[in-house]
């Protein structure tokens, strides 16, 4: 869906979305077209990728705010439509932090010994909950997935360091009011927009420049690596001019991040693997580079984490 797309149904135009966004497109699944089919083939892509069959996974976590069903869990029908015979599957609910959280505890899962081999997926259909009314939302977001397949190594790579944080005071800035036990759909409910998301942009630009560079010097200075060391940076693609704050801050050039926003807008908890996988495919990312993914969402919950390729 391109901007020229959203010209025909609301009050912007291209240059609105282009100057304070970086957004050009963004991906719409088709109808019928559920979150766990798009996580599938990124999991089927992974796992082809990394040459490991579904067998060996022992645990499977799927980052996702738009699940198939309230229940069960986007995890348990990617487990069965794949057949991880020997896995436990779960989602988490961390929003655009949703493949950052689930690395962290894929990570802590192997290191204690819980897990050999992880597999975490961030998922959503957000184009399901996003409002086509709302010029302030609409242009944002898209749909997709993006997989990785993590595995317990005595080799100096990996997972080097996470950092994760939330704030539960400033959830109503980036909420989805009604449709839980707070506030259901009842017969009655007017679909007044209170279903869909809805968000306080400007304030949260703040906290998300913030709390993102915070987040990468945190692992930088726990791991003792510095900003100059990195090859790549990662981001959760929302607002280029959110990632051009952090780049800024962090003094590292912006010829160093990773920006396919143009093409994808922002995909919530597909966003950060979507990215890695596309760097990595291009050759952006050499063995032996240190990567750094940062992201930022709803919560309001956000993370880093430095990996060693
Ligand atoms: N097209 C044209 N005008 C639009 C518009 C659109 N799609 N959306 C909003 N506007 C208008 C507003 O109505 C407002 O008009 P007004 O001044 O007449 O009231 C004006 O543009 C400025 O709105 P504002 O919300 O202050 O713009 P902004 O520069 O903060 O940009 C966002 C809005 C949403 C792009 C920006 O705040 C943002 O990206 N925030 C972070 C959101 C985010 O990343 N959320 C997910 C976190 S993971």
């Amino acid at each position: 869906m391109t901007n020229a797309d959203f010209e025909k149904i609301i009050d912007t135009s291209d240059e609105w979305i282009t100057t304070r966004t970086g957004i050009k497109e963004r991906r719409i699944a088709r109808n019928g077209l559920q979150t766990s089919d798009m996580a599938l083939e990124a999991c089927r892509r992974a796992l082809d990728m990394a040459v490991c069959p579904p067998e060996d996974i022992d645990v499977l976590i799927v980052g996702t705010v738009t699940p198939d069903y309230p229940l069960p869990s986007t995890a348990c029908v990617i487990q069965e439509k794949l057949a991880f015979p020997n896995a436990v599957a779960f989602d988490i609910a961390a929003a655009c932090a949703g493949f950052i959280s689930g690395l962290s505890i894929a990570r802590s899962m192997i290191e204690s010994g819980t897990a050999r081999k992880a597999l975490v997926c961030g998922a959503e259909k957000l184009s399901t909950i996003t409002d086509y009314s709302d010029r302030g939302t609409c242009v944002l977001f898209g749909d997709g997935a993006g997989a990785a397949v993590l595995e317990a190594s005595d080799d100096e790579v990996g997972v080097v360091e996470t950092y994760l944080r939330s704030d539960g005071s400033m959830r109503e800035w980036l909420w989805i009011e009604a449709g839980g036990s707070n506030q259901p759909i009842t017969p009655d409910f007017p679909f007044d927009g209170r279903d869909k998301i809805l968000m306080n942009g400007s304030d949260i630009f703040k906290v998300a420049v913030r709390e993102m560079t915070k987040a990468c010097v945190k692992v930088l200075d726990d791991a003792g690596v510095s900003a100059d060391d990195i090859a790549l940076v990662v981001p959760h693609q929302a607002n280029i001019r959110i990632i051009e704050g952090v780049a800024k801050r962090l003094q590292i050039g912006l010829d160093r991040f990773y920006l396919n926003i143009d093409r994808y807008g922002n995909t919530s908890a597909a966003s950060v693997p979507l990215a890695l996988d596309e760097a990595n495919r291009n050759g952006r990312i050499r063995s032996g580079d240190y990567i750094l993914m940062v992201a930022f969402g709803g919560g309001l919950i956000w993370g880093a984490a430095l990996v060693k390729w």
